[in-house]
């Protein structure tokens, strides 16, 4: 059976929690965090909008004559006549056992999530595309907002699955010793790549001018900010000469997984997500609202992994888990609530679909509580309710229904799913 989750259902029965200030950053928090990634560099580039720690990797945090207990990577030469692996001998991080072996499983939860991403698979151009295309060229079709809102989320997710499958590749998955995680983050790679192959699909269908969606992550400051908060984090661990193994490098893997699966997955996509759906809810764009349908089922598998990922890690290594730690991971969610409160604001000036900027705070105050909650954290966002219950009736949708109904499909091709 799918594992797959509803990643906000049980907030709707969940508790609420710790109140929290609104106050999203100040200078202390800053400073706490700059102390915790090492970097005293940081303060001086930290002071526009919101802090972009770069170059973390050059200024790591040199582990002196602490003890090292970093993992293998997969690269050791082969050991003739080893001991065989026992599951007790598996770590996600710091594992010691061969990495080319999957078998025996110990982490059940990682391997059912790479099965279940292979029933779900699909490719862009089975999504037809023509009632888009016959509605972006008609002048009369969407209003100037409209067309704001999609260009401006492909320009958005066109990079931004990029920066997801570069943190994965060219950081992540060298650190992570455990072979069937690895098979999917695998699998996740290649989602990524389809997903970005969606968004092309979109901007070439619709005749968009590609130079202009593709640089807006460099050229847009909404959607720029979020790209820079998060590439310091695959910088981190790209260091080629990064190790885990301590303390600090152990937080640093950590916090790398929680800046990505936790909040570029988990809160950075869900105003596009919202948005484009919306539309197609509307009967308008449902092209590429289908499209986003099955990218946020992808992501929302993709988060959960993760999520299950940093809860394994903690219950290995309950050390990485300071006090201090968890004040930092908090903050570092709420800088991630307001970034996406800022890209809402940029999208929408004026509200659209039924839609405005303080509705999506809401929504993300809401999900940003649920995924402390995930977590292990105490949720911060007391009395907010989800402003768009129809994002749920999304994510627990049969498979077999399409949501915007321009078709009856069956994506499923393992048999495995039942949503
Ligand atoms: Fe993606
Ligand atoms: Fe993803």
């Amino acid at each position: 059976m799918q594992s797959w989750e509803d990643p906000i259902a049980d907030a709707r029965t969940g508790t609420s929690s710790a109140n929290a200030p609104a106050v999203f950053i100040d200078s202390l928090a800053l400073e706490k965090r700059e102390q915790a990634l090492g970097n005293s560099a940081l303060g001086s580039r930290s002071a526009v909008v919101l802090e972009c720690p770069q170059d973390l990797g050059g200024l790591r945090e040199q582990s002196g004559d602490r003890e090292r207990r970093e993992g293998v990577t997969g690269l050791e030469s082969i050991e003739r006549g080893a001991d065989r692996i026992q599951v007790d001998d598996k770590k996600i991080i710091n594992c010691r056992a061969d990495l080319n072996q999957l078998v025996p499983f110990k982490y059940e939860w990682a391997w059912q999530k790479y099965l279940d991403g292979c029933a779900n698979h699909w490719m862009p151009q089975e999504i037809n595309m023509t009632a888009d295309i016959a509605l972006w060229k008609n002048p009369e079709g969407l209003t100037e907002d409209e067309r704001t809102i999609v260009k401006r989320n492909l320009g958005f997710f066109s990079t931004a699955d990029s920066l997801v499958a570069n943190n994965l590749v060219l950081a992540l998955y060298r650190h992570i010793t455990n072979p069937e995680c690895r098979q999917y983050l695998l699998r996740q790679a290649f989602e990524e790549a389809v997903h970005t192959h969606a968004y092309q699909y979109c901007i070439e269908s619709l005749g968009l001018d590609e130079g202009e969606v593709f640089n807006m992550y460099r050229e847009l400051p909404a959607v720029a900010h979020k790209a820079e908060w998060a590439l310091p984090y695959t910088n981190s661990l790209g260091d080629p000469d990064f190790k885990t193994g301590t303390l600090e490098d152990d937080q640093r893997l950590l916090r790398d997984l929680i800046a990505f699966y936790v909040v570029f997955e988990g809160i950075f996509f869900y105003v596009g997500f919202v948005q484009i759906l919306s539309m197609g809810r509307r009967n308008k764009m449902t092209g590429v609202a289908e499209q986003f349908q099955y990218i946020l089922r992808d992501e929302s598998m993709h988060m959960n992994f993760g999520i299950d990922v940093i809860n394994q890690i903690k219950l290995e290594n309950p050390q990485l888990w300071t006090e201090s730690f968890q004040q930092e991971i908090i903050m570092l969610v709420k800088q991630g609530v307001e970034l996406e409160s800022q890209y809402a604001r940029d999208t929408m000036p004026r509200g659209i679909l039924g839609l405005n900027a303080p509705m999506f705070e809401e929504y993300l105050k809401f999900i940003a509580d649920r995924r402390y909650a995930q977590i292990g954290l105490p949720q911060q966002y007391s009395g907010v309710s989800n402003p768009f219950p129809w994002m749920s009736e999304i994510l627990d949708l049969k498979k077999e229904k399409n949501f915007f109904e321009t078709r009856v499909t069956e994506y499923q091709t393992g048999g495995a799913l039942t949503w």
